[in-house]
Formats: structure tokens, sequence, C-alpha cells
């Protein structure tokens, strides 16, 4: 067991993350999860149970008792940090938030989950980190860039947030060893999609919707040997949405 990488995965659980949890596990990486329910008895890989951590990344508090909890699991060595766990809130009637329309309260919950979570899992797990040389990516997305018909306004200035982050922390985590870079999905066939974006897909390059697969072999390629000079880089996966 001794030369097997651990990674860290956040919402492992459905969608974009699953599929990274298949790709690691097949890899032969130890995988470790979060997310906010409980390990799913469907999934059958080998580590199962003893590496998924129920917490909500939305509650700062909750978050640094599973950073310990990891601490304890990981044993001194994280070779991939994955910050994935995120959610695009949308009004009752399914339409967009935007910036009148968001209470404060939703913007504060939004930026707990997507921006707070990655900094304080990178930080509370940075001696994991340094101790191999391990790397970091965060799971930005195309309204970080632009304003998108469905993905609400404070979903994207907490990702545009996470891309900054990503920059500041490729070079404040860089003399320790630890490359930092970012995945921007553009559409990927998830729970988080909305109603309408098959109208978004028929206007692509690539005439297709992203698979969750599409977005794990960027994300893992992040965390390999092949990216080795790659810090602070943010990797557009989407079928060519914004050239
Ligand atoms: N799909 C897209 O088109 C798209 C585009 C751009 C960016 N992204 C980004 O890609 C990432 C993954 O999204 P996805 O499309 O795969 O979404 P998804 O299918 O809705 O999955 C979200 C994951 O996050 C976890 N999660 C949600 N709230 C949580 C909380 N409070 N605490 C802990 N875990 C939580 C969920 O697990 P539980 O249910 O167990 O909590 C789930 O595993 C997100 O950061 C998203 O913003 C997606």
């Amino acid at each position: 067991m001794g030369s097997v990488k651990n990674v860290v995965i956040t919402g492992g659980s459905r969608g974009i993350g699953h599929a990274t949890v298949k790709l690691f596990h097949d890899a032969g990486w130890r995988v470790f999860t979060c997310s906010s329910q409980s390990f799913d008895s469907r999934c059958t890989w080998s580590f199962g149970a003893d590496t998924h951590i129920k917490v909500d990344l939305a509650d700062e508090k909750k978050t640094e008792i599973a950073i310990i909890d990891l601490k304890n699991k990981l044993n001194g060595k994280l070779h991939a940090l994955i910050n994935n766990a995120g959610a695009s809130p949308k009004s009752p009637n399914g339409g967009r938030l935007n910036v009148l329309s968001t209470d404060l309260e939703e913007w504060h919950r939004v930026f707990s989950l997507n921006f707070f979570a990655p900094l304080l899992m990178a930080r509370g797990l940075r001696d994991e980190l340094a101790s191999v040389g391990g790397a970091v990516v965060n799971i930005t997305s195309i309204a970080g860039s632009r304003v998108h018909p469905f993905a609400g306004a404070a979903y994207a200035t907490s990702k545009a947030a996470l891309t900054a982050l990503t920059r500041e922390m490729a070079h404040d985590f860089g003399p320790l060893g630890v490359r930092v870079n970012a995945v921007a999905p553009g559409e990927v066939e998830t729970d988080i999609i909305s109603i309408g974006t098959d109208q978004i897909v028929s206007n692509l390059p690539l005439r297709r919707i992203g698979q969750p697969e599409d977005v794990a072999n960027g994300i893992f390629f992040l965390c390999s040997s092949n990216s080795s000079y790659m810090n602070g880089s943010e990797i557009s996966i989407n079928g060519g949405q914004d050239i």
C-alpha cells in the first residue's frame, strides 16, 4: 500500500465528481470523498464507506472538523485535492437568480460552498500536499467569465473568485512544491444543468453536451506528471463555447 497515491475529491457522489472518483480509483489511487450525503452502498469500489466523509461544505465549522478527520485518515500524504463540490441555486420557479433577486443569505451560502470551502480545504491540508509535492484542482465554470443565461449571479461571482483564488494559491503554494490549477467546464450533463441547456448545446462548435468524463480527464491530467510545469492555469472544457 506504500506507493498508493491519495486523492481527496469533494462532491464525489454525483456528476463530474463521481466520474472523477471512478477515474482515479481505476488508476489505482486511494480516493477520499466529502459530500453532504452519506456513502451510497450502490458504489462498489474497494475503499468505500471508510474513505467517505459526510459534511455540509457550506458550513465552515463542519468543514474544519472534516479536515481534521481527513488529516487523520491521510497519514501525512495527499497527492491531489480536487475542489469540485458546488451548487448553483435557482429561484423557486427554476429561474435565474440575478444580482437584484438573490438575498444576502443565499450569496453567503453560495460563497461558503463554492469559494471558502476550497480555500479551507487547501490551507487545512497544505502540509499533507507539500510532503509529496501534491496538486490542487479547483473546478470553476464558464459562468465565471461571462453572464450565463441560467447560472445565477452569486454562482457566477463565486466561480470568478475561485479563478482568482487559483492564481493566488498557485503563487503561494508553488514554493511549497504544490501546483494549483483549475478546470472551467461549460455545459456538462449533470444534475446542475437547467432546462433550456439543449438550446445552448445546439449552437456549440462540437454540437454536443459535455459528459462528466470529459471533465474528469482534464482534472486527472492536472494531477499527473504530464502537467508537471503547469501552475496557475485554468483549462476550459466546453466544446468551444467561448470561441
Ligand atoms: N455541470 C455543469 O455544466 C458545470 C459547469 C460548470 C461548472 N460546474 C461545476 O462542476 C462542479 C461539479 O458540478 P456537477 O455538475 O457535477 O454538479 P452535481 O451533479 O450537482 O454534483 C454536485 C456535487 O457537489 C456535492 N455538494 C453539493 N452541495 C454540497 C454541500 N453543501 N456540501 C458538500 N457537498 C455538496 C454533491 O454531493 P451531495 O449531494 O452528497 O451533497 C455532489 O456530489 C461544481 O463545482 C459545478 O459548479 C459544472
